[in-house]
């Protein structure tokens, strides 16, 4: 019996039957052979910082705890970092800009594992993973054998790849990028442009108000356990956004291809008269309408009956349909 409520940061009560650390590739054959003679499932957690656990798993959970990171190449052009899929996020992008190195400042702070990273194709303040992605290798389950799968054969897309597509069937266990040597900051997106008028611009610079921006807006799930962002930005017709932006006009809206906008989930959900919303344990953040948190001895239904409830108020308020980020295992 293996307790996993300090392995998810919305911190649900789960366990696992059986649970194992994988500190070693090595050891994932073996694992899935035993877990094959004995009929168990196998899932894999990395930081548990996107996923949405069921209390009971009757099998075996691994947790990825594949160490290391390094600069394997340099060129005039580009220098290619790897990290191993156990690595925190946050601790590889803070790595790279001590070196010096600029290219990931914008997605720092993000929770989770280096492994999980490319599996929804992180993305904050204008930038995404996909942006500097290199190539990953995985544990393929369908072959037992290790492949690499370079950039095109991802399938990236908003919060989207081929890894999420097939869940369960890879198991990533180390992701390289590439950084660019003449780096140049991205400050599109809103907190960030005025430093474009600052005089040493660098990626720490960057990062430290990215950090800055996000500490201010969304809860620590440290302190009050959630999953990030519980929603996909919906991508609608402009039909179908146009009541929104007809009764608002100020509702934030972001034009995408095929005659199609983003509108903002956590605006939705915010006048849609939810933010700060509690049912039983759980709730809607009182400082971001897109994070669902907690509030103590949550269950995976409890998040599921918040969601739907969420769902259905504001596909009754706004005629759309948001669709849920993490994923339930
Ligand atoms: N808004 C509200 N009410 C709220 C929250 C937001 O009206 O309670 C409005 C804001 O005023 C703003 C708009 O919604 O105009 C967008 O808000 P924000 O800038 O906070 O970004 P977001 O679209 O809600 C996305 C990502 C985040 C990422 C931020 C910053 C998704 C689903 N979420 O959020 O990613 O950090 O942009 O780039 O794309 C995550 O995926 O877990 C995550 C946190």
């Amino acid at each position: 019996d293996f307790d996993l409520t300090a392995h998810n940061t919305l911190a649900l009560r789960a366990r696992s039957r059986f649970g194992l650390m994988i500190d070693e590739p090595e050891l994932l054959p073996a694992l899935f052979d035993y877990a094959a003679t004995q009929n168990l499932p196998v899932r894999v957690l990395g930081g548990g910082s996107n996923v949405v656990l069921a209390p009971d798993f009757d099998g075996i959970t691994a947790l990825l705890a594949l160490r290391g990171r390094s600069i394997i190449e340099q060129s005039s052009e580009a220098i290619m970092v790897e990290a191993a899929a156990g690595e925190t996020w946050h601790d590889f992008v803070r790595w790279t800009v001590q070196q010096g190195l600029g290219g990931l400042e914008n997605l720092a702070l993000i929770p989770g594992t280096v492994g999980a990273a490319p599996v929804q194709n992180i993305g904050a303040y204008g930038a995404e993973l996909a942006d500097i992605f290199c190539s990953l290798t995985a544990y393929d389950r369908a072959s037992g054998t290790t492949v690499t799968f370079e950039k095109d054969d991802c399938a990236f897309g908003y919060r989207d790849s081929a890894f999420k597509r097939q869940p369960n069937r890879y198991v990533v266990l180390a992701v390289r990028f590439t950084l660019p040597t003449s780096w140049a900051p991205n400050l599109a997106f809103a907190g960030l442009s005025d430093l474009a008028d600052t005089k040493e611009i660098n990626p720490q610079a960057v990062m430290h108000r990215v950090i800055a921006l996000r500490t201010s807006k969304l809860p620590d799930w440290r302190v009050t356990p959630n999953a990030g962002s519980f929603f996909q930005n919906p991508v609608v017709t402009t039909a179908e956004a146009a009541p929104v932006l007809e009764e608002f006009s100020s509702a934030p809206c972001y034009p995408q291809a095929n005659n199609r906008v983003k509108l903002s989930a956590g605006w939705l959900i915010e006048h849609s008269g939810l933010k700060g919303h509690r049912m039983g344990p759980v709730g809607i953040s009182e400082r971001h309408a897109l994070v669902l948190v907690n509030h103590g001895g949550a269950q995976q239904a409890d998040i599921a009956a918040l969601a739907n409830h969420i769902k259905q108020t504001v596909h009754a308020r706004f005629g759309i349909e948001l669709h849920e980020e993490p994923i339930f295992l």
